[in-house]
C-alpha cells in the first residue's frame, strides 16, 4: 500500500482557503493534498469518506486543566475523559498547566504533568509552566531546554499559594527576553478583589445575592487594570506576553492599542466569554457557571467577537470541569438557614467537547466568521504562537495527519448526561446544555490513527504524545 489512509471527497479549510481536495496520509504525517479524483482508494490501507463535509486540521486547545488540584477537590475530566472530550470535538492537541505542588520545582512539577498524561490520552499534549516560587526563576533555561518554552503566572489565588506579584511578572519577562520564552498571565487585580469579596462576604449578602456575588466582585476593572499593568511591564521589558482567557473589551482594546506600540503581547478569549454572559448568574443554577474571570456582559462579548484574528488571536476553552456535587462545595449550613458562598465554589468549565462546535454554530453558521477563521483561530494560530507550527495546526504535505472531519448537516442537542449522553466530558452539566450545535467532529485522526469514527471513540489511551516546543526567537 502506497498511504496508510486517504480522507476523500470533502472540502479542504485552512487559515487561508478552502478547496476541494483529498488528504494522503502516511507514517503519522500528510504525505500528499491532491485534486479530486488524483488519489485512488486502492492504494491506500484506509479510506475515510467525506463526501459533503468539511475536513479541517487538528484543532489546538492552547488553555486546559485536566484533573488539577484546585479549590479544595481536583477537576473531574482527566487525561482520559479529557482528551476524549477533546476528539469528540475536534480538538488534537491539548496544552495543560504544569502547576507545582507546595515545594515543588518546575522540573517536578513537570514529571507530574507526564504521569498524569502518559498511557492515557488520545491525543497530543504538552505544558505550560507554572511559575509560584522565586526558585522557578532560576529553572527557566533549563526548562525552556527540555522544550516547553511557555510559562505562566497568576495574579490571584494567593490561597493556593499560586500568585504572582510585580516584580516577579517583571523578572520573568525579562528572562523571557534573554532565553526565549513567553508569559502567560492571569490578570485579575488580586487586592481590589479581595477587598470587594471583603465587603460583601456576609451571610446576610450571601442569601440575597448568592452567585451574583461573584460578578458583583469582579468588575470589568479588575481584569482591565490587570491586563494594563502586565501589558506595561512587557512594555518596559521587552518580553513576550500572552494574556489567557480574556474576559473584557476593555481588555481587547489595550491590547490592540499596545500591538500598535509595538509592544510583544497576544492574547485568547475563550468559547464561553463570546457566548455567554452574567445572565448566567439569576438562573437556579447559576454557581455552576463561577470561573475566574466570570463571563462579562453582552456588550464585551460583541467586543470580543469584533477583535478575533487580531488583537484576539486564540480561542480557547480553559477546561476545568467540576462535577455538580464538587460545584455544591459552596453550601453553607447556617442556624438562620443555608446560603451559598461563592468563594468556595470550584472555579472552572467544561469545555473540551464545545469549543468547535460553539464557534461553528455561533461563529460559523451565524455568519459571524468564516470556516478559515475558525481554522486560524483554533488551529493555525494557536500552533503559531505555542511554537508548534510545522507540526501542528495545518494540512500540508510534512504536517502530522491531525485531521478532524465534521459533517455540517449534523446537529446535536447538547445532552452532557442521560441515555442520549453525547458529550465525552466527565462532567454531569455543561454551560450549553439543550443548545442545538453543528460542529462535532465525525472523525478525528491524530498522527494519522483515528481516534473518533462516526462519532465512537475509537483510539488507543496511550497513543497521544508529548510534544517538545522549539523557544521563541530571542530579541536583542
Ligand atoms: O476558573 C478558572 N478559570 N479555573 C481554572 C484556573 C484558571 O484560572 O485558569
Ligand atoms: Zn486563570
Ligand atoms: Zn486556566
Amino acid at each position: 500500500m502506497t498511504f496508510d489512509a486517504l480522507v476523500l471527497g470533502g472540502t479542504i479549510h485552512t487559515h487561508d482557503r478552502s478547496y476541494a481536495g483529498d488528504v494522503a496520509v502516511s507514517n503519522g504525517r500528510i504525505a500528499a493534498v491532491a485534486a479530486p479524483g488524483v488519489l485512488r482508494p486502492a492504494d491506500a490501507a484506509r479510506v475515510i469518506d467525506a463526501s459533503g463535509c468539511d475536513v479541517i486540521p487538528g484543532c489546538i486547545d492552547v488553555h486546559v486543566h485536566l484533573a488539577l488540584p484546585f479549590c479544595g477537590t481536583v477537576s473531574c475530566d482527566d487525561f482520559e475523559h479529557g482528551s476524549r472530550a477533546a476528539v469528540n470535538g475536534c480538538v488534537t492537541t491539548v496544552i495543560d498547566f504544569a502547576i507545582p505542588g507546595k515545594g515543588q520545582t518546575l522540573r517536578q512539577a513537570h514529571g507530574a504533568w507526564m504521569e498524569k498524561a502518559a498511557g492515557r490520552s488520545l491525543v497530543d499534549f504538552c505544558w505550560h509552566m507554572a511559575i509560584t516560587d522565586e526558585r522557578h526563576l532560576a529553572e527557566i533555561p533549563s526548562l525552556i531546554e527540555m522544550g516547553n518554552p511557555t510559562f505562566k503566572e497568576f495574579m490571584i489565588y494567593e490561597g493556593e499559594g499560586w500568585n504572582s506579584d510585580d516584580a516577579r511578572m517583571f523578572t520573568t519577562l525579562e528572562l523571557m527576553r534573554r532565553h526565549g520564552g513567553m508569559l502567560l498571565v492571569h490578570a485579575e487585580s488580586p487586592r481590589v478583589l479581595d477587598e470587594l469579596i471583603r465587603r460583601e462576604h456576609t451571610p446576610a449578602r450571601m442569601r440575597e445575592l448568592g452567585a451574583k456575588l461573584h460578578a458583583i466582585t469582579r468588575p470589568h476593572v479588575v481584569e482591565v487594570e490587570a491586563i494594563e499593568r502586565a501589558i506595561r511591564w512587557c512594555e518596559e521589558t521587552g518580553g513576550r506576553l500572552y494574556v489567557v482567557h480574556m474576559s473584557t473589551g476593555e481588555g481587547a482594546d489595550l491590547v490592540k492599542a499596545a500591538q500598535a506600540r509595538g509592544v510583544n503581547v497576544l492574547a485568547e478569549t475563550c468559547a464561553q466569554y463570546l457566548v455567554l454572559d452574567e445572565s448566567v448568574f439569576d438562573h437556579k443554577d447559576g454557581h455552576l457557571f463561577a470561573c475566574c474571570p466570570q463571563v462579562k456582559t453582552k456588550a464585551d462579548s460583541e467586543r470580543l467577537w469584533k477583535g478575533l484574528t487580531r488583537e484576539v488571536c486564540v480561542v480557547s476553552t480553559d477546561t476545568c470541569s467540576f462535577t455538580r456535587e464538587q460545584k455544591a462545595m459552596w453550601r453553607v449550613d447556617h442556624p438562620e438557614g443555608a446560603y451559598g458562598d461563592w468563594t468556595k465554589i470550584p472555579m472552572g468549565l467544561p469545555g473540551l467537547d464545545t469549543l468547535v462546535p460553539i464557534m461553528h454554530t455561533r461563529g460559523v453558521r451565524a455568519g459571524r466568521i468564516g470556516m478559515n477563521q475558525l481554522v486560524d483561530l483554533c488551529a493555525a494560530t494557536p500552533a503559531r504562537v505555542m511554537g508548534l507550527w510545522g507540526r501542528k495546526g495545518a494540512i500540508e504535505p510534512g504536517f502530522d495527519a491531525d485531521i478532524a472531519v465534521i459533517d455540517p448537516r449534523e446537529t446535536r442537542r447538547v445532552a452532557p448526561t442521560g441515555p442520549g449522553k453525547n458529550l465525552q466530558s466527565r462532567c454531569d452539566w455543561s454551560p450549553y446544555e439543550g443548545w442545538e450545535l453543528s460542529g462535532f467532529a465525525k472523525h478525528t485522526l491524530v498522527r494519522g490513527v483515528p481516534m473518533l469514527e462516526h462519532g465512537k471513540i475509537v483510539g488507543d489511551l496511550g497513543h497521544g504524545q508529548f510534544l517538545p516546543r522549539r523557544r521563541f526567537p530571542a530579541s536583542s
